[in-house]
């Protein structure tokens, strides 16, 4: 009878989902004073398991279980542990504790594998408090710029200031960097946050390829007015402007094929009911399998802003954010997952991520693998995000099965 990790795991996740800056719902921004105690309780938790671990100059927590020969590389596992805000208890921790009992397992086991294990819980996955993503994963890649230090966040801070009220170390985050050889590959398990899953009536599945995704921010300048004696023919209103151009970002992603577009975040300055808004801005999420069919929709989308900004003379500026090229993940390590999974007596299903993950990252480091967890309803950035602790444990013992035929392709 195989080990029922479920319910361990379901009662630690509801424990690590305590650590949260805005009390009663799950709110974890990057650096944050909740990211610190879910950090310290993680590092504790990894100890217990047998591991090192440690905090990195990024903020990231590194934990690592020796293989049977001390210093031998690497296989890493893990996700991020910090969320949006009201987020659901499970995108991104559920991968690093589904990990975390993987390991476990092997420690009260006493097995040493012929490799090491390391789990990252990474700290900015979500990028929703700096206007700058995936800090962690870039950090331990060697791919963060250095610039995005000065970027600060909504109360003027930044991640330089930030860093090192956590404990991180600005000045130390090269020291991140992975080298190529030191790692075997990379393998998150993550929810779907999709219904596709749930849809085929399965509990798992194998991710092919991660959506590749661009963020912007767009600051429209009008001119302020009051709202009672400024004729609208005369007017420079931004919100409406900002309106016009967000129903025209709706309508190109309505009608390109494998494009989806997202405004998550509007404002408008100065923001009073009785002033005609002179400034608004608002952010732009775009995502496509298809790099082409992406850089298309950003040369299409800076037309299309920048006519109805001339049109209603309002300035526009639209600043790219983030950027992250569509991700397959290694064959090798898709086949090598789907063979854990019909052990384990599931039918294999691969399907597309059109989340973003930091394996888009750590790609440029190791071989990425993902495996998928069905999840309620296709829900998730969501307070209702839902798993059962059957498909939790499921996933572990998916994960240490892997683990334990785990070789390198040719080996
Ligand atoms: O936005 C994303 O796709 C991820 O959940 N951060
Ligand atoms: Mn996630
Ligand atoms: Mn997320």
């Amino acid at each position: 009878m195989s080990e029922d990790f479920g319910p361990a795991l379901m009662a630690r996740l509801d424990e690590f989902a305590a650590f949260t800056d805005e009390p009663g719902v799950l709110t974890r921004f990057y650096l944050s004073p909740a990211h610190r105690r879910a950090a310290d309780c993680l590092i504790g938790w990894m100890e217990e398991a047998g591991m090192t671990a440690r905090l990195d100059a990024a903020g990231n927590v590194v934990g690592r279980y020796e293989g049977a020969q001390p210093g031998a590389p690497a296989l890493l596992l893990g996700s991020h542990i910090d969320t949006i805000r009201n987020a659901g208890k499970y995108d991104g921790n559920y991968g690093v504790l589904a990990a975390l009992a993987a390991v476990e397992a092997l420690h009260r086991a006493g097995t040493r594998l012929p490799f090491a294990i390391e789990i990252v819980g990474f700290g900015d996955e979500e990028g929703v408090r700096f206007p700058v993503t995936m800090t962690g994963s870039r950090a331990l890649a060697g791919r963060l710029d250095p610039a995005v230090l000065k970027l600060c966040d909504a109360e003027g801070v930044s991640i330089a200031e930030a860093l090192t009220g956590f404990g991180g170390d600005p000045a130390a985050l090269e020291g991140c960097a992975r080298r190529p050889e030191e790692l075997l590959a990379y393998v998150e398990l993550h929810i779907e946050q999709g219904p596709v899953l749930e849809a085929a009536g399965l509990p798992a599945g194998i991710v092919t390829a991660i959506n590749g995704a661009s963020r912007f921010e767009v600051t429209l300048s009008g001119q302020s007015g009051h709202a009672g004696t400024v004729p609208m023919v005369l007017r420079r209103d931004a919100v409406a402007a900002a309106a016009e151009m967000i129903l025209a970002i709706e309508r190109l992603a309505l009608e390109t094929p494998d494009l989806v577009a997202t405004v998550g975040r509007v404002s408008a300055q100065p923001g009073v009911v009785n002033v005609v808004p002179g400034g608004a801005s608002f952010t732009i999420d775009l995502r496509s399998p298809s790099d082409a069919v992406r850089d298309a929709a950003t040369g299409r989308l800076t037309e299309a802003l920048g006519a109805i900004g001339e049109r209603r003379r309002i300035g526009v500026v639209l600043r790219r954010t983030h950027d992250a090229a569509a991700t397959a993940c290694a064959p090798f390590l898709v086949t090598q997952l789907e063979a854990a999974t019909r052990r384990a007596e599931v039918p294999v299903q691969r399907l597309p991520s059109g989340a973003g993950h930091d394996a888009m990252v750590i790609a440029a480091l190791a071989p990425v693998g993902m495996l998928f967890l069905r999840c309620r309803d296709g829900l998730s950035h969501h307070p209702d995000e839902s798993i059962t602790a059957e498909d939790a444990g499921l996933g572990v013992r998916i994960l240490l099965d892997f683990l334990r035929h785990f070789r390198l392709p040719g080996r």
